[in-house]
């Protein structure tokens, strides 16, 4: 018998939203609505599209190691040196080299509680030390962040806007918080939703900064619709990526993601639709938790943060929506127990969700035939209740 590690053991997977087919499999629906895991509703860019299919007669061959093509269009597209660059599977994959690159058994790690799980996944699996810092109303505390930083701190990472909450810290929060940090610290700046942010002046665009101790994320999972390809890429000073492309597995990302990425980086008007689409749809879920007095934490990104009374409420508020076909993302495993994150849909796909939502809403509140406090959700409790899910 194998001995499995004590901290592999130990260790709670990264659960992503369910699957449509799981689904229709366990409960027999026909009609399907999958809003749980920040996908592009419209699809993938038809450029990437095209792309995909031209090249699946190539796939015989390796890939280039070093990404050339697409670090060249990446390069182009942000004006960054390809030194500068590394592409992976999903940034979820460059996450993990960067816990494999640049820490050690005894260093720490410092980050948010509330934020993106796969981070604590690839912390964990590592069996890093992570010290968590209360979110300050639903917002990453990056002063208390900076206060928190020891001798053993080497990793600090950051995701702006911050997934599951939505919310984002600002150019001058950033920089004040980048002059408290010490340059033998790590930064990773996860800006998985950029693309939704950037249009607000006061977000803070990771790529402007050129520091020796900053390396910035981009995934293409998201806007450009490319979450089942994997592909995301990571930018940082040319000595750390170097070490990245050390650890990486050598023909990642595969050979469609790469000619994929490389069409869709140069898919504006999908861009453009994208983001029009992404403000219709959170526009009326924001009208329709309004009206049904549902609490929601205001977004920079492409998803809501809806709050309910407690944990049991969100758990059933979930199994209910799942019932009608609604797939949401309960987040009890990103340490919002009370919390549910939706994203923004087609139109045609916002419209059966909040039917779905109004109905299971209005069963539950009946049910529990409890009034909604909105105090309930003041930092206190919110705070309290985080402290008892310590991790
Ligand atoms: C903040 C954040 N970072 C990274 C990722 C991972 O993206 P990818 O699909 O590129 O691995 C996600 C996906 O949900 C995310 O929300």
């Amino acid at each position: 018998m194998i001995t499995i590690p004590k901290h592999i053991q130990e260790l709670i997977p990264y659960k992503a939203g369910k699957p449509i087919e799981e689904l229709a499999r366990e409960k027999g629906l026909t009609k399907i609505v999958k809003l749980a895991s920040n996908e592009n509703p419209l699809g993938p860019s038809p450029k990437a599209l095209e792309a995909i299919i031209k090249y699946s007669a190539d796939v015989n061959r390796y890939t280039n190691p070093s990404a050339y093509k697409l670090v060249n269009a990446i390069s182009k597209k942000y004006d960054q040196p390809p030194q500068k660059i590394i592409t992976g599977s999903g940034s979820d994959s460059l996450l993990q080299y960067i816990v494999t690159a640049f820490s050690d058994d005894d260093d720490e790690i410092l980050t948010s509680h509330g934020t993106f799980i796969g981070w604590y996944v690839n912390a964990d699996k590592y069996a890093r030390k992570s010290k968590l810092v209360l979110l300050n109303n639903y917002h990453v505390d990056i002063a208390g962040l900076a206060d928190n930083i020891t001798t053993k701190t080497k990793i600090i990472y950051l995701a702006n806007p911050n997934n599951p909450t939505g919310t984002m810290f600002t150019k001058n929060e950033f920089d004040n918080f980048l002059l408290k940090v010490p340059k033998n610290i790590l930064v990773i700046l996860d800006e998985a939703y950029t693309i939704y942010a950037e249009d607000n002046p006061d977000y803070p665009d990771g790529l402007k900064y050129d520091l020796e101790n900053l390396i910035v994320l981009r995934t293409m999972s998201k806007a450009y619709g490319l979450a089942g390809i994997r592909i995301g890429f990571a930018i940082g000073p040319e000595y750390l990526i170097k070490a990245l492309y050390k650890v990486k597995l050598p023909f990642e990302p595969n050979l469609l993601a790469q000619e994929a990425a490389i069409a869709a980086l140069d898919d504006n008007d999908f861009i453009i639709r994208s983001k029009e689409l992404n403000k219709k749809s959170l526009e009326m879920m924001r009208k329709k938790f309004d009206e049904l007095k549902i609490k929601y934490v205001p977004t920079s990104a492409n998803f809501y943060l809806i709050l309910f009374q407690n944990e049991e409420y969100a758990e059933e508020f979930n199994e209910e929506c799942l019932n009608s076909g609604l797939i949401v993302r309960p987040l009890k495993s990103f340490g919002i127990n009370n919390g549910i994150r939706i994203n923004s849909g087609t139109i045609e796909e916002t419209i059966f969700a909040l039917e779905v939502i109004e109905k299971v809403h209005l069963k539950l509140l009946k049910k529990y035939s409890t009034v909604f406090t909105i105090n309930k959700f003041k930092k206190k409790h919110y705070e309290a209740s985080f402290l008892r899910n310590q991790r």
